[in-house]
């Protein structure tokens, strides 16, 4: 059986038993491969973009299971699939800008699958106003580890229109939202550290700089404060 890395694994822990479920973007096909030998999805389809990455998912199913036959699919995003066709929806390791080219090319075939399980390698805050503004709501939020990363692993469900609000997707609410509080585990402090400082290295450069705005100056300070804030309220909670 295949043993999945924590960042898979973490994943596979959203998928319920019995779901059937694509991998957008599947590359060497572990994740679909896991659940399907696992025997917690009955139908598993992997798709990619690339005949070279495809490949590789095919090669696997033949070395692990050659008696069986596995659904493969070349294309971009979801245009493989139809609507509402498995129960969950995997798109693991892309750019978050990326993820919402893929949702907002058929938002409408997006809303038809129960839950999408996303697992973005940047631009999180950006992905996350995306997903406020197009009908979508974030159900659970996860942090595991990978090397020298910590990976977010966000639940999607579809939910009627949000409403946008005043914020926008460079604002800091949307890298780092209060839920993440909600869902904390034993990530969440160093992942909240990690990026206050940083934060903190760009207001003193800032302010060591003759020629910056204050309007962006007093942005760059509120969002060092919100981190702070964030992080007060997690180790209040602890
Ligand atoms: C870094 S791999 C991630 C593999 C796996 N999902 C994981 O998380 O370990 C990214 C994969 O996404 C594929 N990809 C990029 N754009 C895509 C798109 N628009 N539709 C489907 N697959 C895409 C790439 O070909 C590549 O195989």
């Amino acid at each position: 059986m295949i043993k999945l890395t924590p960042r898979l694994k973490t994943i596979a822990e959203e998928i319920e038993k019995g779901e059937t479920m694509a991998d957008i973007g599947t590359d060497h096909g572990f994740l679909p491969i896991y659940l399907w030998e696992a025997g917690l999805c009955p139908k598993v389809i992997m798709a990619d973009i690339s005949r070279g990455s495809l490949s590789k998912a095919d090669e696997n199913c033949r070395s692990l299971h050659p008696e069986t036959e596995f659904d493969l699919r070349l294309g971009s995003g979801l245009e493989v699939l139809s609507c509402g066709e498995v129960d969950s929806v995997v798109i693991a390791g892309m750019g978050g800008i990326l993820m919402t080219e893929i949702l907002g090319a058929d938002v409408q075939k997006a809303w038809s699958f129960r839950k999408l399980i996303l697992q973005p390698r940047n631009r999180i805050g950006q992905l996350r106003w995306w997903l406020y503004n197009n009908g979508f709501s974030i159900s659970g939020e996860k942090l595991v580890r990978e090397g020298k990363f910590i990976c977010e692993v966000l639940t999607v469900v579809p939910k009627e229109m949000a409403v946008a609000g005043d914020l926008g997707p460079d604002d800091i609410e949307y890298e780092f939202p209060h839920k993440l509080i909600d869902f904390k585990n034993e990530l969440t402090e160093e992942y909240l550290e990690k990026k206050l400082n940083l934060e903190r290295l760009i207001l003193g450069s800032m302010s060591e700089g003759r020629q910056e705005e204050p309007a962006k100056l007093r942005r760059q300070s509120y969002r060092v404060e919100y981190l702070e804030y964030l992080l007060g309220r997690l180790r209040n909670e602890n």
